[in-house]
């Protein structure tokens, strides 16, 4: 097991008296990545230092560390600015015929909804919500799989519950009815280790503000090999061939930059953000994927393990994400019980009758003791 990181609580601007333990909603970002985020803002006050070389090195900074920290090959990644963009391209590229089935979840966060009802609508195909409701999710997808499916849409762990459903598996089976898969990891990249060449996706999104640490409207989409050549959303002049030449922009060209480059979105070379979302980036890689998954694993299951002592019932461990705890509320707890948290200093998210915690390295033992208490006082 890889060994565990001690709290990081120092590397952020977070307040003694606040207990944040909501990352699925919107992680804090790194002092680091705020002050390399003002310096990036600062640059435009300067445009005559901003070089054609500025449109691309960063981009391509940011796309390289992203892969190193999936395990996916750095031509396969876009630069987009939310999971639903990424979402639109992998619905523009993969074809479903009438009465084909497009599966998803049950409660699936709607990025990863809407866009499949739409095309379902416009193909004559139909999308099949699973309840996984109090079982193990991967046996429900499992179980649905069959040669009328056209594809899979589905997160790593429900963005609800955590429910946590196993990509390999399913990628495996998926493939053996010759059926597509699409991922929005939002709720899982950057805490949760996935190997892209076990699970082979042919489309996975991650918007970057939660587990990634990155900065709001930025995300990256991981393009399978032989998706590569598809066609982008929008047709933009720096992903066409030889775009480096600011001077021969109009010498329009047929042929796209390499690799998913061409799915990248219109003005990707963020000069204000990408530096702080590259900061973010060298960060995780620095802690380690399976170090930072081992630690919140950790970190959930004593919350677990504290919430049972209160009578509550959290989702077992593993049917759920490492890093992603839910616990189901008693029918008398407060409607407000976020709220009453909050104004106690202790911050997490209610999705249906559940509170969800979610922790991060910027946790301590401290902040676990205030949520256990309060929660012993409310509750
Ligand atoms: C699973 C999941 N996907 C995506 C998002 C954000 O979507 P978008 O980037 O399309 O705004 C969220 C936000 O809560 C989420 O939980």
């Amino acid at each position: 097991m890889a060994d565990e990181i001690p709290s990081q609580r120092h590397l952020f601007d977070l307040p003694r008296e606040v207990a944040y333990l909501n990352c699925a909603y919107m992680s804090p970002l790194l002092h680091a990545a705020v002050e390399a985020g003002e310096a990036g803002v600062r640059r435009k006050a300067r445009p005559w230092e901003l070089t054609p070389a500025h449109f691309f090195d960063e981009a391509e900074t940011a796309r390289a560390l992203f892969a190193r920290l999936m395990g996916a090959d750095p031509e396969g990644v876009a630069l987009v600015p939310s999971a639903s963009y990424g979402l639109a391209v992998a619905a523009k590229n993969i074809p479903v015929r009438a009465g084909g089935r497009i599966l998803t979840l049950k409660d699936q966060f709607p990025s990863n909804v809407y866009v499949w009802r739409e095309k379902a609508k416009a193909a004559g195909a139909e999308v099949v919500a699973l309840d996984v409701e109090g079982r193990d999710a991967t046996e429900a997808v499992l179980e649905a799989i069959d040669e009328r499916t056209a594809l899979a849409a589905l997160p790593h762990v429900l963005w609800t519950t955590g429910a946590r459903v196993d990509l390999v598996a399913v990628g495996a089976r998926l493939r053996a009815v010759r059926a597509a898969l699409a991922l929005d990891l939002t709720q899982s990249a950057g805490a949760m280790v996935a190997d892209f060449g076990a699970i082979q996706p042919d489309f996975a999104v991650a918007a970057s503000y939660k587990w990634l640490l990155g900065p709001y409207s930025t995300g990256f989409l991981y393009v399978a090999p032989h998706r590569r050549e598809g066609r982008p959303l929008e047709e933009t002049w720096i992903g066409r061939a030889g775009s480096e030449n600011f001077a021969g922009l109009v010498d329009y060209q047929d042929g796209y930059q390499p690799g998913a480059r061409r799915f990248d979105m219109g003005e990707r070379a963020n000069f204000a953000l990408l530096p702080a979302l590259i900061v973010a980036l060298e960060q995780l890689l620095a802690w380690e994927p399976a170090r930072i998954e081992a630690t919140l694993h950790t970190r959930t299951l004593e919350i677990a393990e504290r919430a049972r002592g209160l009578g509550l019932s959290p989702t077992p461990d593993p049917l759920r994400g490492p890093h992603y705890l839910s616990i189901a509320l008693p029918p008398d707890a407060p409607g407000d019980l976020p709220a009453r948290l909050a104004a106690e200093g202790v911050h997490v998210s209610q999705r249906g009758r559940s509170l969800r915690v979610t922790p991060h390295l910027w946790n301590d033992a401290e902040d676990v003791e205030r949520l256990i208490a309060a929660l012993g006082r409310m509750i």
